[in-house]
């Protein structure tokens, strides 16, 4: 074969290889083209392997022509392989079928620790009490010594505290009950207010204990603020949260930042307070910390007027929120579990 002739051959396939190519339809033509001219045992290999039995002199014009051809032809290909993915995408536009339902993104709902603390708040708004936060981060002052706790005062012992420094000054506050100093010191007497938010204690993580959990403190300060208000307040408070037929308990109890200090129980919602698993057979669910405010945290707040008296309380909200629905371990709720959460919704 010589020059020409070559040429020509040349041509030929390339000219067949260009009609092919523009009947294709569809990727897998496509791909039937790719392998019969450029494939292991395709059309240019075979042709590049003939040129060892070529004339010597024609071996490099070979080597070029074929080349050539190659090129034309791989840039043909790659322009046809995006036609026909353009087209690949305009023939699915066209196949969605909109009166199919869409995909509903999930959707998350309130945790029942808020819908409980959205309830209590909401109570206690309509009996014009306001509501306060605090800091998490707390000093030895506020957390402790305000409380009519100074150092080394047994009472602390109640409340294994998480400490931020080595001269124990800062702290993760224990309770909330240090909101009320913090109100005290800014909001002028008369005051109505409860403060929600997270506590910090080295407990262990167990059915009914929490490192970290939320509690609410409730604080009302006037003149002659008396026990019977306390009493009013919080059986209104626990009849509106849990239903009116609850029965509430009042027993004598122990907080240094009260007295006298009360701790306050429901009849069990579980059993109606015939006594159950739940109530551990007594009939009754402890659910409150009260009492009337002590002289020393008043002084320590800087409130000096006589017949200033008032009241607080405090209790945990994971507690309530359990009590509430039934929960029987607390550990449920940091699970974070989309199953157990969307029941209370
Ligand atoms: C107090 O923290 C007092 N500050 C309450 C108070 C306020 C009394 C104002 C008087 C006046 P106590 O340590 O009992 O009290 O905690 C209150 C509630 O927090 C408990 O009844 C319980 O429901 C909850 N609680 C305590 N420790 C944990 C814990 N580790 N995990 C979950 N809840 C807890």
């Amino acid at each position: 074969m010589d020059e020409k002739e070559l040429m020509l051959s040349i041509r030929k396939i390339v000219d067949e290889a260009m009609e092919q190519l523009g009947k294709i339809q569809d990727g897998e033509g496509l791909e039937k083209w790719r392998i019969q001219y450029f494939g292991r045992k395709g059309t240019f290999a075979s042709m590049t392997g003939r040129i060892p039995q070529m004339a010597v002199e024609i071996r490099p014009r070979a080597g070029a022509l074929i080349n050539d051809a190659k090129g034309q032809l791989t840039e043909a290909f790659e322009q046809k392989k995006t036609l026909l993915t353009q087209q690949g995408h305009k023939r699915t536009e066209h196949a969605v079928n909109f009166s199919l339902p869409g995909l509903r993104p999930e959707t998350g709902t309130l945790h029942p620790v808020t819908l409980v603390s959205r309830e209590i708040v909401r109570i206690f708004q309509g009996l014009g009490f306001g509501v306060h936060v605090g800091p998490e981060i707390e000093t030895d002052f506020y957390n402790f010594e305000a409380l009519n706790m100074p150092a080394d005062h047994p009472a602390r012992d109640m409340w294994d505290t998480f400490y931020l420094d080595p001269e124990r000054k800062f702290l993760l506050r224990t309770h909330t009950s240090p909101v009320q100093i913090r109100i005290m010191e800014k909001i002028s007497v008369p005051l109505r207010i409860i403060a929600i938010g997270k506590t910090f204690r080295r407990d262990d993580f167990d059915a009914s204990h929490s490192p970290v959990f939320h509690q609410v403190e409730g604080l009302m300060v006037g003149h002659d603020i008396t026990f019977s208000n306390l009493k009013a307040v919080l059986i209104f408070f626990l009849k509106e949260l849990f239903g009116t037929r609850v029965k509430v308990r009042f027993l004598p109890s122990y907080f240094p930042f009260t007295e006298p200090s009360a701790e306050i129980s429901i009849s069990c919602v579980i059993c109606d307070g015939r006594g159950c698993q739940t109530c551990g057979s007594t009939g009754w669910l402890e659910i409150l910390g009260a009492g009337m405010v002590h002289p020393e945290v008043f002084r320590k707040s800087g409130i000096r007027q006589k017949n200033i008296t008032g009241f607080a309380f405090g209790a945990g909200l994971e507690r309530i929120t359990m009590i509430k629905y039934g929960i029987d371990d607390i550990r449920q709720f940091y699970t974070g579990d989309i199953r157990f959460l969307k029941q209370f919704g």
